[in-house]
C-alpha cells in the first residue's frame, strides 16, 4: 500500500483500537488537551491535532490534568522556548502522580534540532515529539507512541505533500476558521528562524483551496483567515502560476462566505492588483497586517527585508489614499543588532507618519542558526529604552487611530460572551478593532450593526442598533 491517504486513514483505524485500550487501563474514557504557543499558524494545525484526538476517541478538555498533553511550540522568540521549558516541569510532577500520562510536543521549537536534542537530553519523561514536517503522519507516530516504548522522536524534513491537509479538524469556532494556503518560507530574514523550522515556500493548489472554503461555508462558516509566512507570495511556484490577488477574489465569490482575512503579507511583493482587489469586494476585510520591523533602510538592509524606509512608506501611503477605512497594523523588532539612536528616530518616524491601528513590538531575540544571531548585539539597557519609546509612541498613535470611529455604527461578528461581564457581548470589526456590547449568547456567530458609543484605548464600547 502506497497511497498516504490510504496509509494514515489505516493507521488512524488503528489509534482507535489502542485509544480504547489505553481507556480501559485508565478505567474512564481518555481525555486529551492540546495547548498551543505562537501564531494563527499553529492554532490551525492544533485544530488538526484535536481533529484526530476527537475521531479516535479521545474527550477534549482544557485541563492540562488530561491523560494526554499535546504542547504545540512556536520558537520565534527565546521566550517562547522559556515558556514551554517552565511549563513541562508542572507536567513532569503530573505525570509523577499519574504514570500513564503521555507527554508530547510538537510544532516550530521541536523542529529546531537545538531545541529538540535538548528535550531529548533534558526531559526524558517526553513521549513523542515531532516537527512540523510531520503533522501529516500524527494517527502514524501517536499509534507508535502507545506501541513502543521509550521516547519517540521524529523532525525528519520528508513530508508528505498535502496530507496534513486530509487530517480531520476539530475548530475552535463554529463561525470562523483559519485556511492554509501555504507553507514555509523563502525570505530569509536575517533574524528570523521560520524558514530553518517551516522549510520552503509550497502554495496549495487553488482547487484545492476553494474546496476547502467551500466545505467550510457549508459548515456554517462565515469568515475565514488565509494563513501563509508572506501570502503576496502565494502561487508563483505553482505548475500553472495563480497571484494571491486572483485567489482572493475567486474567494469572495463563495456563497456563505461573509468575511475574508488574511495573514502575514510582506511589503516587498504587495502589488497594485491586491490592493485593487480588497478595495473593490467588501467581503475582504479592512485590515492589513504590514509587518515593518524596521524604519530604518540600513537596519532593513542588514535584516534583509528588500525594502527602504520610503518604499514602505510609498506603500503605506498608496493603501491609505485608496481604501481610507483600512486598519494597517504592523510588527516592529527593537534592538537588531548595530541598531543606533538614529535608526531607532527613524522607525519613530515611520510610526507617526503611517499611524498604525495597531503594532506588536518585539525586542530583538538571537536565535541560534540565524546570521543575525553571529551580528554584534546592542547592549541590553539600551535595547530596553527604546523598547519603551517606540511602544509608548505606537500605543499613543494606536489610540487615536482606533478613536476615529467613535460614534458610527458598523457591522461587528459577534465572537463570545465577554469572559469578564457576562452581560456583554465581545465582538470584531472588519477592521479588525475589538467592541463589546450588551447582548446574549444566542447572537454568537452573527454579523450585526453596532454603534460605537465609546472608544476605550483599543477597543470600544457599543450597543446593537
Ligand atoms: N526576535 C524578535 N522578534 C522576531 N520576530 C521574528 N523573529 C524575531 C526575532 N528573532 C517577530 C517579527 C515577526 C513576528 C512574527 O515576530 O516581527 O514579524
Ligand atoms: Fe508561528 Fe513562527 Fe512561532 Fe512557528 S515560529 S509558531 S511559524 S510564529
Amino acid at each position: 500500500m502506497s497511497d498516504p491517504i490510504k496509509i494514515q486513514e489505516t493507521y488512524t483505524e488503528r489509534l482507535q483500537a489502542l485509544a480504547d485500550d489505553y481507556s480501559i487501563r485508565l478505567g474512564h474514557r481518555a481525555t486529551a488537551c492540546v495547548v498551543t504557543f505562537g501564531c494563527q499558524m499553529n492554532a490551525r494545525d492544533s485544530e488538526k491535532l484535536s481533529g484526530i484526538l476527537a475521531e479516535t476517541g479521545f474527550l477534549l478538555t482544557e485541563d492540562e490534568g488530561a491523560d494526554l498533553v499535546i504542547y504545540n511550540t512556536c520558537t520565534v522568540r527565546d521566550n517562547a522556548n522559556q515558556r514551554v521549558y517552565g511549563r513541562l516541569g508542572a507536567l513532569n510532577s503530573m505525570k509523577k502522580e499519574h504514570p500513564l500520562k503521555k507527554i508530547i510536543l510538537c510544532g516550530c521549537m521541536v523542529q529546531d534540532r537545538n531545541a529538540s536534542e535538548h528535550i531529548r537530553a533534558h526531559y526524558g519523561f517526553v513521549d513523542l515529539l515531532f516537527g512540523t514536517h510531520r503533522l501529516g503522519k500524527f494517527p502514524e507516530l501517536l499509534c507508535r507512541m502507545f506501541e513502543e516504548e521509550g521516547m519517540i522522536l521524529d523532525i525528519s524534513e520528508d513530508e508528505e505533500a498535502g496530507l496534513c491537509d486530509q487530517l480531520p479538524v476539530k475548530r475552535k469556532y463554529p463561525y470562523k476558521s483559519g485556511l492554509n494556503i501555504m507553507y514555509g518560507c523563502n525570505n530569509f530574514c536575517s533574524y528570523c528562524i521560520v524558514p530553518y523550522v517551516r522549510g520552503r515556500e509550497r502554495s496549495r493548489e487553488p482547487e484545492d483551496i476553494l474546496g476547502e472554503a467551500r466545505k467550510l461555508a457549508s459548515e456554517g462558516v462565515r469568515e475565514i483567515m488565509l494563513l501563509g509566512q508572506n501570502v503576496n507570495s502565494y502561487g508563483q511556484t505553482l505548475a500553472k502560476p495563480v497571484s494571491f490577488a486572483s485567489l482572493l477574489e475567486q474567494i469572495t465569490k463563495i456563497d456563505g462566505i461573509e468575511r475574508i482575512r488574511f495573514m502575514t503579507s510582506h511589503p516587498k511583493d504587495l502589488g497594485d492588483d491586491l490592493i485593487s482587489v480588497i478595495r473593490d469586494h467588501h467581503k475582504i476585510c479592512r485590515h492589513l497586517h504590514l509587518p515593518l520591523q524596521s524604519g530604518s533602510t540600513r537596519i532593513l538592509q542588514k535584516m534583509n527585508r528588500r525594502y527602504t524606509k520610503e518604499q514602505y512608506l510609498e506603500l503605506a501611503g498608496k493603501i491609505r489614499a485608496e481604501i481610507p477605512d483600512m486598519a494597517i497594523t504592523t510588527d516592529i523588532i527593537v534592538g537588531f543588532p548595530d541598531e543606533r539612536e538614529e535608526d531607532v528616530e527613524d522607525t519613530l518616524d515611520v510610526i507617526r507618519k503611517v499611524r498604525y491601528e495597531n503594532a506588536f513590538t518585539f525586542i530583538y531575540s538571537p536565535r541560534k542558526g540565524t546570521p543575525a544571531a553571529e551580528m554584534v548585539q546592542v547592549p541590553s539597557d539600551e535595547v530596553h529604552r527604546n523598547f519603551d519609546r517606540v511602544l509608548s509612541l505606537v500605543q499613543e498613535t494606536a489610540r487615536e487611530a482606533t478613536a476615529r470611529y467613535e460614534g458610527s455604527i458598523m457591522p461587528a461578528m459577534t465572537e463570545e460572551v465577554n469572559p469578564h461581564d457576562g452581560s456583554l457581548l465581545t465582538g470584531r470589526l472588519s477592521n479588525n478593532t475589538i467592541v463589546h456590547y450588551p447582548g446574549s449568547a444566542d447572537l454568537i456567530g452573527q454579523i450585526l450593526p453596532v454603534r460605537l458609543t465609546e472608544c476605550r484605548g483599543f477597543y470600544y464600547l457599543g450597543e446593537r442598533v
